[in-house]
């Protein structure tokens, strides 16, 4: 088998990244291997994210680029993969023919059979987008490359239609994998000597509502019990479905995270209803006392959306209001990006541009300086760090994280390895980092 070489560029959540390990795993079959640079790839895969228009640009951009690659190397195959394969299928190929195949978001595991395909001189193009539910293939060889945490999908798709997304429509209906068969591959990603594993899906809290085989509370147990695991994360819980179980196995258990990421998306209860996010502001002021109150110096994050359809400077001061209340730790906000298809592109108060970023800028602003607060808290103290590597701009300075996700630096001693758990004493914050010395 001739060695070939295949350049990935993967955009958007998590999940694509995980998806694009799998694409990475079943290529290898064909003598593919991963390289840096696109310019000496035989393969070009652009995994997509369409969340926001600004995601869905940066691939157009990408696409434009590789344009030039093909012209010098005929042979070179250019593959769009991700949600936004799913949602533009046949119509890429319009815009852009020097693609050579599209596919959606259930067709990761055709990637072999679709090169195939292509290398079957009759074939022009392949696009394959249908969305069969059904489809949950279990066994796909999986090239890991995180350094510290192993993703593992636990659940495919969503049903929350909140009605500003676009995720329920490129990624299908909610479908979760079979408990022996999640437990089986945080074993093999522990015996490859990952210590930390992320439980991923769009909704955790939802998952087995389908199979019934286990609930999220009970497969966290499973995987807290998996000899050799360190560390456990999820990413994402939807707050209207967070149980009292899984807190209170959280509280119990010895290696899930004491991090909960939480995403309210906004601040006063008309918005809340007009985004179809099931909750009121009442309740999730509720859920965040009774995980304060059973699982204390856990960590709080979030994601925000400002520039919702109809959002007036009142419900503004809401939102602002809220998030001095709460005092999240870290928070990821947006600007409301329309898309289309969804019920909020077609509402007809949509909020001017100008505005939106002023009210992010302000927005942004408080967080950060409530960010730093709860930071500087920790100056003084001892915290452990599971040891990622080396920091990205400078060898000599390495970093990790806390179980509630800080992002821990201090100058390299030569004794950490990644993976391990070490002490650091903090001495400076900063408001996405914590800076310290590594204790004895
Ligand atoms: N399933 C996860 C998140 C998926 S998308 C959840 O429900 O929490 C990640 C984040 O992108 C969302 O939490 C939301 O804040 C943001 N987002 C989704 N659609 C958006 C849109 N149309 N415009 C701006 N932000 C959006
Ligand atoms: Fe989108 Fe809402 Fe589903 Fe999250 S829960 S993926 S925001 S529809
Ligand atoms: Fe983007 Fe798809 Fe994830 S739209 S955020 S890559 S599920």
């Amino acid at each position: 088998m001739s060695k070939k070489h295949v350049k990935f560029l993967t955009y958007g959540c998590q999940m694509n990244f995980s998806d694009a390990e799998r694409m990475e795993g079943e290529l290898a079959k064909l003598g593919y291997q991963s390289v840096e640079e696109m310019d000496q790839a035989d393969l070009i895969i652009i995994n997509t994210c369409c969340v926001r228009e600004t995601a869905e640009d940066k691939v157009y951009g990408k696409i434009g680029e590789i344009k030039a690659l093909k012209r010098r190397n005929p042979d070179l195959i250019l593959g769009i993969t991700g949600c936004m394969a799913q949602k533009e299928g046949e119509k890429l190929i319009k815009r852009a023919p020097h693609i050579d195949f599209v596919l959606g978001t259930n067709k990761i595991h055709e990637v072999v059979s679709t090169i195939q395909k292509l290398e079957a001189a009759n074939v022009k193009h392949v696009v394959d987008t249908e969305l069969r539910e059904s489809e949950m293939p279990e066994d796909v060889a999986i090239q890991r490359n995180t350094a510290l945490s192993a993703w593992i999908p636990i659940m495919y798709g969503c049903n929350n239609f909140c009605t500003y997304c676009i995720v329920p429509y490129v990624r299908g209906r909610e479908r979760s994998r079979l408990p022996e068969d999640i437990v089986r591959e945080v074993q093999e990603a522990v015996a490859q000597g990952y210590k930390e594993v992320t439980l991923l899906g769009q909704n955790v809290n939802s998952y087995g509502k389908d199979h019934k085989k286990a609930t999220f509370a009970q497969l966290l147990e499973m995987v807290d019990k998996v000899e050799g695991i360190q560390r456990v994360r999820y990413m994402t819980s939807h707050p209207k479905d967070l149980s009292n179980e899984v807190i209170e196995v959280i509280k119990n258990s010895k290696h899930i995270c004491r991090h909960f990421h939480l995403p309210v998306q906004y601040g006063s209860n008309r918005i809340l209803k007009a985004m179809n996010r099931v909750y009121t502001v009442e309740q999730y002021r509720d859920l965040v006392a009774r995980i304060r109150a059973a699982v204390p110096e856990s960590s709080l994050t979030t994601d925000l959306i400002v520039g919702f359809p109809g959002e007036t400077e009142e419900d503004f001061q809401q939102l602002m209001a809220f998030i001095e209340e709460i005092r999240y730790d870290q928070a990821y906000t947006f600007i409301y990006s329309k898309r289309s298809g969804t019920p909020a592109a077609e509402m007809d108060n949509q909020v001017e541009d100008a505005v939106k970023h002023q009210r992010l800028n302000r927005l942004m602003e408080l967080q950060n300086s409530i960010s730093l607060e709860i930071n500087q808290q920790l100056v003084g103290r001892t915290l452990e760090v599971m040891v990622e590597g080396p920091s990205h701009t400078d060898e000599r300075v390495w970093n990790g994280r806390t179980d509630t996700n800080k992002l821990v630096l201090w100058q390299y001693t030569g004794k950490e390895r990644p993976g391990d758990l070490v002490k650091v004493n903090i001495q400076q914050a900063q408001t996405w980092i914590l800076k310290g010395a590594l204790e004895a």
